[in-house]
């Protein structure tokens, strides 16, 4: 990391965002080293009037979630000594230059380093205060130290609703910042999986040759939750399962697993094979869209008694491209359903000319397990060990657990404001990107919006509807044992 102050600016600190999300991410860098206290200052910022102590005590829970009682570490009062709060509101003169002249206070007290400043904004806000706060920190807290550094800004989605307001606010957002200042968060390009998917493709002889329409048959990617909407339906049921997973996270799951070889792994270039990916989905079919909603959704008193808002989906995309012609790419995700799943299926297609008759047993299948328990596996066919000449379908299992166990997995949020501070762009959304992804789901999404299309009840706690499960059959899937 470049030496030098860095100030972490977190607005909307007392959200849940930040809360649940930001400051542990926040605190489990600094406990690894990646934040030196004598360089960093992290400010929280928000509409509500509290002192920098009752931030740092509204945050403490958190920075021990899901960790050890017995291993409460002694550096979480150090960290949160680090932490400062301004209050302000999002579209105030005052607040921002409040905030630019703490900020300049702390770069002062630490500029004996003789570094370089560097400025983070992390917007933890909804969308719609975006351009009013990009508009003050452009004008009045930004970085403007002549020791040089920069400002970068962090975003997360929901951008836009479509097509059309998604290029609003990247317009928005562009007038006031350059591309390279802009980082969008998806934080499903942070999970160590979803890291790995580019390393497997291009890094494994194995799978070089096979990765194509010639050896697979379908490919699905899919995300299941085994609760509702929990306390957020007023914000879901503007936006419904596939703006909330589909067309950001599943979406860009399916980039990496589609994608060219990139000419190297600079960021750009990735990132411009992803967007060509992108530009190959065909335009997506009524015949190829089956949409749910769980009973007792509408029981949330923020959700309209007569909501349409679809709670699960399947939506089958086609990639018109040499590698992936006739290859169905099933993209399935849904909330209240059996289970907590979030995994990639590769099935391939049957063997020809098979003597052993192991087809009726399943078929070939590489399935990543995204969550929860990192794993790879692949269901293959091997002879039943004994006397007797019978294939079984079994698995090469790597488990994460096993394999790398005492090694921590790091969290999406912990990488992604890792890569922020470093300048790396390649795990996040390019504006061009963004526009592909809105232009493949927009006339569906506008169709959902208008009533066109049937959203089918479903019970809480089962697969989805039905209807899904015909519609995978139809696309060529053959279910294996035991799944
Ligand atoms: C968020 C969605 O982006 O991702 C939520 O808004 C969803 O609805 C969450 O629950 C799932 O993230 P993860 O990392 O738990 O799979």
């Amino acid at each position: 990391l470049e030496s030098g102050c860095l100030s972490i600016i977190v607005l909307g600190a007392s959200g849940d965002l930040a809360k649940k999300k930001t400051f542990p991410a926040l605190f489990n860098l600094y406990r690894q080293g990646f934040l030196c206290p004598s360089e960093v200052h992290i400010f929280g910022y928000a509409r509500t009037k509290i002192s920098d102590d009752e931030l740092r005590e509204r945050i403490r829970g958190y920075l021990l979630h899901g960790k050890d009682k017995s291993d409460i570490p002694e550096d979480v009062s150090e960290f949160l000594q680090l932490v400062k709060y301004v209050s302000g509101s999002y579209d105030s003169k005052e607040g921002f230059l409040l905030l630019d002249q703490k900020i300049a206070e702390h770069e002062f007290f630490k500029k004996s380093h003789e570094g370089t400043s560097r400025r983070l904004f992390y917007l933890a806000l909804p969308p719609s205060v975006y351009p009013s706060v990009c508009k003050m920190i452009k004008q009045y807290s930004m970085n403007k130290s002549d020791l040089g550094g920069w400002t970068r800004i962090v975003v997360e989605k929901p951008f836009g609703k479509d097509l059309e307001s998604a290029e609003h606010l990247s317009t928005q957002l562009g007038e006031l910042f350059d591309e390279p200042q802009i980082y969008r968060i998806d934080h499903y390009l942070g999970k160590e999986l979803v890291q790995n998917l580019l390393v497997l493709r291009f890094a494994n002889r194995f799978f070089l040759p096979l990765w194509n329409r010639d050896n697979i048959a379908n490919i699905q990617i899919v995300f299941r939750e085994d609760f509702g909407t929990e306390g957020r339906g007023g914000y879901f049921d503007e936006y419904g399962i596939i703006r909330d997973i589909i067309q950001n996270h599943l979406l860009q799951v399916l980039c990496l697993v589609a994608v060219e070889k990139p000419v190297s792994l600079k960021p750009e270039h990735i990132r411009d094979e992803k967007v060509k990916v992108l530009r190959s989905v065909l335009p997506i079919r009524d015949e190829d869209v089956v949409l749910g909603q769980y009973e007792g959704y509408t029981d949330d008193p923020t959700v309209p008694d007569n909501s349409k808002t679809p709670t699960f989906a399947t939506v089958i995309l086609h990639i018109h491209n040499e590698r992936w012609e006739g290859v169905p790419f099933i993209l399935k995700a849904g909330k209240a359903l059996n289970s907590r799943k979030a995994e990639i299926r590769v099935q391939f297609k049957d063997v020809p000319g098979d003597i052993y008759k192991c087809q009726k047993q399943g078929r070939n299948e590489f399935v990543i397990r995204l969550q929860p328990r990192e794993a790879m596996y692949m269901k293959l066919t091997v002879k039943q060990p004994g006397l007797e000449m019978q294939t079984v379908q079994s698995e090469l299992d790597l488990s994460y657990g096993q394999r790398y166990q005492g090694t921590t997995i790091p969290e999406a949020y912990e990488r992604l404001i890792l890569d922020t501070i470093r300048g790396d762009q390649q795990h996040f959304v390019r504006r061009d990107e963004l526009k592909v992804a809105w232009e493949i789901f927009t006339p569906l999404l506008h169709r959902i919006d208008k009533g066109e299309m049937p959203v089918i009840p479903y019970k809480p706690g089962s697969r989805g509807p039905e209807a899904a499960d015909e519609l995978l059959a139809k696309a060529g899937y053959v279910q294996t044992h035991g799944y």
